[in-house]
């Protein structure tokens, strides 16, 4: 199969991949491939757009996501730059946090046609559970950023 899919890679301009969600993560078998397709496949996919795509039945879909490749760190202090472990990729899963969306919204019903504003805080916890790397080129350390944020949503809604 990896040869069958090196072979493909040649020619395309980018990438989607699927997976069912198993016990809030991707299939085990397609990360054994795509470990090895990224370890020794990367300048095919190098700047090709990339997507992927989870699907489950009930939930875990996001965790599904929420993995990373670790920072190779013995090569990011030789290079200076953040190089990633390409053998590891995307071993790791981020931390779990308690987060939380809040919603207003305002319906106008009417007979043939409703209309709903809506305010959405997403992620009030503020701590995402996600993280990413920087080099800092003064001090020649690896630095590690906390991803964080609300993010406001306003949406107007017209339902028939
Ligand atoms: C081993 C296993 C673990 C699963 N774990 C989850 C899960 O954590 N959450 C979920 O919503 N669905 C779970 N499912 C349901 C799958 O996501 C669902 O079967 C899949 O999306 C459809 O793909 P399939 O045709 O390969 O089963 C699991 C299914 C299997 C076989």
């Amino acid at each position: 199969m990896y040869e069958e899919i090196r072979e493909n890679l040649q020619d395309i301009d980018g990438l989607i991949v699927g997976s069912p969600v198993y016990y809030a993560g991707p299939n085990g078998s397609l990360c054994a491939i795509l470990d090895r397709v990224f370890y020794s496949c990367s300048d095919l996919l190098k700047y090709k757009p990339a997507a992927s795509v989870a699907v489950c039945r009930r939930g875990g879909a996001s965790s599904t996501f929420d993995r990373y490749t670790p920072v190779d760190e013995q090569r990011t202090n030789e290079e200076h730059d953040i190089i990633f472990d390409e053998s590891k990729a995307f071993s790791k899963q981020f931390t779990p946090v308690l987060n939380g969306d809040i919603s207003v919204n305002y319906r106008i019903n009417k007979r043939k046609l409703s209309h709903e504003f809506s305010l959405k805080m997403l992620n009030v916890g503020i701590r995402t559970g996600m993280h990413f790397y920087q080099y800092n080129e003064k001090t020649n350390k690896i630095k590690k950023e906390e991803g964080t944020g609300i993010i406001p949503n306003v949406s107007y809604k017209l339902y028939f």
